[in-house]
């Protein structure tokens, strides 16, 4: 079965054609990273529009690239929900007209559930290694949560963030230290050179599986002011015209560390209190950082390349609903739901 995944939520517009849930034939990814650095981070209406010109031609691409022309594809897949209202519309309607047009089942995917079945892709026969119970831990842009999967297409939060995300912490932080946009890769090559216990920061006192990490953004601020012998009414964004690349690096490697200890402690608790669990699984734009899969030798994650938003983690993921028994949806009505939780979709 091949499936085209259409996906828009956020800044990447997005198309793939893979087989079978697993061979990705095409993967076309157009990021607006280069417009967003600019600005340090990304504005929706800006990224509407850049949604509407190269949707199409991302589309075209993917089929090209897969070989393919529409008689060979089985069914349409897209990203609904959650993620940026106008980025959404612009996929969804692109999809729902598709669907129609050339007479395809469409199915409306949950992002964090691509991002999870980011995993199963690459052609790699992991089926049969990712066991359940699985616990997936989702680390992305805006989201943080620990998942339990008892099976394909089952989900239930038991972890999630009451705050930032680690990602936009890792943003957030990188522009504290005046590093490009997006933070995280950016933190993460700084940090190479950096000593990663120069710098002791706080782990926040969070009941539970849950997750803070504000905190953890202002706590490398007031570092930063301390060390530099600031005070705390010095302009942030000031600060990083007084950092050396050697302190840049020291409080990249440092919060690094302390971002990636937290996510492996609650993890530690989440498999204490699940011991049946028999798989982890990373998910999303974080799990692309090397500290934390190093950390985390067990678990699997996706080639760096899949972590971020593509196309072809939502075909994935649609396969597996299709298999699950999930049954396509209605091209004329299909909404989008900026902010719903993978467990009421
Ligand atoms: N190597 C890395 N280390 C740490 N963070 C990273 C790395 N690469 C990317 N990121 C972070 O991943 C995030 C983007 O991931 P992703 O595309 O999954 O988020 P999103 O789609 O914007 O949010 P969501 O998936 O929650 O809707 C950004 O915050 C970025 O800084
Ligand atoms: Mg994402």
């Amino acid at each position: 079965m091949k499936i085209l995944g259409i996906e828009t939520s956020c800044d990447e517009t997005a198309a793939a054609v893979v087989q079978n849930g697993t061979d990705i034939l095409s993967n076309v990814v157009v990021s607006q990273i280069d417009i967003f650095a600019e600005y340090g981070g990304v504005i929706p209406e800006v990224a509407a529009r850049s949604h509407l010109e190269a949707m199409m031609p991302v589309v075209k691409k993917a089929l090209k690239d897969a070989n393919c022309t529409w008689d060979d594809i089985d069914a349409i897949a897209v990203t609904h929900a959650p993620g940026l209202l106008g980025s959404l519309l612009i996929g969804t309607l692109t999809a729902r007209t598709l669907a129609i047009l050339h007479h395809k089942p469409l199915y409306a995917v949950h992002h964090l559930k691509s991002h999870v079945y980011a995993n199963w892709l690459n052609g790699v026969p992991r089926d049969g290694f990712i066991r359940f119970p699985i616990l997936a831990l989702v680390v992305s842009g805006g989201h943080t949560q620990i998942l339990y999967m008892p099976a394909h297409n089952q989900f239930e939060i038991i972890g999630t963030t009451h705050d930032d995300a680690v990602g936009e912490c890792f943003d957030k932080v990188a522009k504290i230290l005046g590093l490009p946009y997006p933070g995280g890769p950016s933190i993460a090559k700084a940090a190479e050179k950096g000593n990663p216990d120069k710098y002791k920061l706080p782990h926040p006192r969070v009941e539970n599986l849950d997750f803070s990490f504000s905190g953890l953004k202002t706590a490398v601020l007031r570092a930063v002011q301390k060390e530099l012998n600031l005070p705390i009414s010095h302009p942030s964004h000031d600060l990083k015209n007084h950092l050396s690349d050697q302190q840049v690096a020291d409080f990249s490697a440092s919060f690094q560390k302390t971002a990636v200890d937290i996510l492996c402690e609650k993890l530690d608790l989440a498999l204490a209190q699940h011991p049946e669990v028999k798989s982890i699984v990373l998910a999303g734009g974080v799990s692309a950082n090397e500290a934390l899969r190093k950390a985390l030798p067990r678990a699997f994650s996706p080639a760096p390349y899949l972590s971020g938003d593509n196309g072809a983690m939502v075909a994935a993921a649609a396969y597996y609903e299709i298999e699950s028994g999930v049954k396509s949806t209605d091209p004329y009505s299909l909404n989008i739901y900026p902010r719903i939780s993978i467990e009421n979709k």
